[in-house]
């Protein structure tokens, strides 16, 4: 017999029991972007690999190591999104979204990093994504950031943090850049392999290493914060003004740099400690010359993405729980007659209330395994329909989760009736 498949490393399966977290969790973001006046757009999975090198960067890891990239049968070089941030730009670009309008748009769905997978980092996995476009002063910074703080807050999250930090503009990062390169080059002997490496091509990101035996040359080096240029100095001042007038507490680290190039001024990310290394449940900043770097006008960009599978585990391990799934009744039926008869009453509760979740019993076997199964499923209640109640055309209720509760005889309008109200739901009209 040959071996089953499984699924591939680093992709995994949102098994049934754990899906209404997750759309519990969907539902509150959905309903948070939407008070804030953020609209859906819906993107693509796949994009012209190009698009990617020109916004993450050439020498991001995720363009030099991690991308899903293939040829499609036409020879194109086609990749499968790592992020969502470039196709959104895209997208905005190619339907003139941006011509004298401000924008505040989400998407959500899979993204695929080529990465070593570990918890909380998996080869694809899912983002929540928020982008603003149109919008230059530190308001909007304030008002994402105040956003991401009401999700936390609305899914009863406490224990994150505020890391902040401002890459300035392009000019003044490039002359760190060389003030940093410099340093580096004078300690060369203390940087670990990648290091050396990055310091020809992306010499910020050594700032974000974490080796413990580079602790002592990151300390004493630079700090873009210190060589900002002024008016970046400025936004950065106000959205901190700004942040402690919405009560929004923030740390500032001068070595968060982000691992994708597209970004000046703001940078933030949420951090937490209850999920080991893989920390970051929000990250995003400010990426004012992308658009038009893509072929847009020049406009002003800003967002955020949120890992859904860091936020479904930092909810399961706060003991939250997800929408009730579980069926409100399981109908039982029991002979020939009584299975037709019950798929017209069951389609008929079905038609009166809309929110019921009716779960019929198929595939066939007596009224004990009819009834083993009904108590399997979590529901509250078993309709029963023997050869009896098909005679005399009633059904029976038996509550299954209440030991005191009695077994009733109902017609089925009174039947009707009683689940609705257990169910605490208007009949459509
Ligand atoms: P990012 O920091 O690469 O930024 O990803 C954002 C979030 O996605 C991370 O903080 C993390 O929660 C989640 N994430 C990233 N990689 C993985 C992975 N391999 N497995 C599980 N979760 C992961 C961006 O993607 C930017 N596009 C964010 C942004 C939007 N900036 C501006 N607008």
């Amino acid at each position: 017999m040959s071996k089953p498949f499984q699924a591939i490393r680093g992709m995994n399966d949102i098994l049934p029991g754990e899906s209404a977290l997750w759309q519990a969790l969907e539902t509150t973001l959905r309903e948070v972007l939407a008070t804030y006046g953020y609209r859906e757009i819906r993107l693509p999975l796949l994009e012209k690999t190009e698009l990617f090198a020109r916004s993450i960067g050439e020498v991001t890891d995720i363009v030099e190591k991690e991308m899903y990239t293939f040829a499609d049968r036409n020879g194109e070089s086609l990749t499968l999104r790592p992020e969502g941030t470039a196709g959104c730009v895209r997208a905005c670009i190619e339907h003139g979204l941006l011509h004298n309008q401000n924008q505040r748009l989400w998407y959500a769905g899979p993204m695929f990093r080529y990465e070593k997978p570990q918890k909380g980092r998996y080869r694809q996995f899912h983002q929540v994504g928020a982008e603003a476009y149109g919008m230059a002063g530190p308001d909007i910074d304030a008002e994402l950031i105040c956003l991401s703080a009401r999700l936390w807050r609305r899914l009863g999250i406490r224990d994150v943090t505020l890391q902040l930090n401002s890459l300035g503009s392009s000019a003044a990062r490039a002359a760190y850049r060389d003030r940093l390169v410099a340093y580096f080059e004078a300690r060369r002997a203390e940087l670990d392999e990648d290091s050396q490496r990055r310091l020809a091509t992306n010499p910020l990101r050594i700032l974000d290493s974490k080796n413990p035996a580079m602790r002592g040359v990151l300390a004493e080096a630079p700090v873009l914060l210190d060589h900002l240029d002024a008016e970046s100095q400025a936004h950065f001042e106000e959205l901190r003004t700004l942040l402690d007038a919405a009560g929004i507490a923030h740390q500032i680290n001068p070595r968060l740099v982000r691992g994708l190039d597209y970004y000046c001024k703001t940078v933030f990310e949420w951090v937490t400690d209850a999920l080991g290394a893989q920390g970051t449940i929000c990250a995003g900043g400010r990426y004012d010359g992308l658009l038009e770097q893509l072929g847009g006008p020049a406009t002003p960009g800003i967002g955020f993405a949120l890992g859904l599978e860091r936020l479904a585990a930092l909810l399961a391990a706060i003991g939250q729980p997800g929408a009730d799934a579980n069926p409100h009744a399981y109908l039982i039926a029991a002979g020939a007659a009584a299975q037709r008869r019950g798929l017209a009453l069951a389609e008929r509760l079905r038609d009166q209330w809309p929110a019921l979740r009716l779960r019929m019993h198929c595939g066939g076997g007596g009224f004990k395994a009819q009834f083993r199964r009904a108590d399997q499923s979590g529901a509250r209640f078993a309709l029963i329909l023997g050869e009896d109640e098909v005679r005399t055309g009633v059904v029976a209720i038996k509550p299954l989760r209440d030991p005191d509760g009695q077994q009733l005889t109902l017609s089925p309008d009174q039947a009707a009736a009683f689940l609705g109200a257990a169910l605490d739901a208007p009949p459509r009209s």
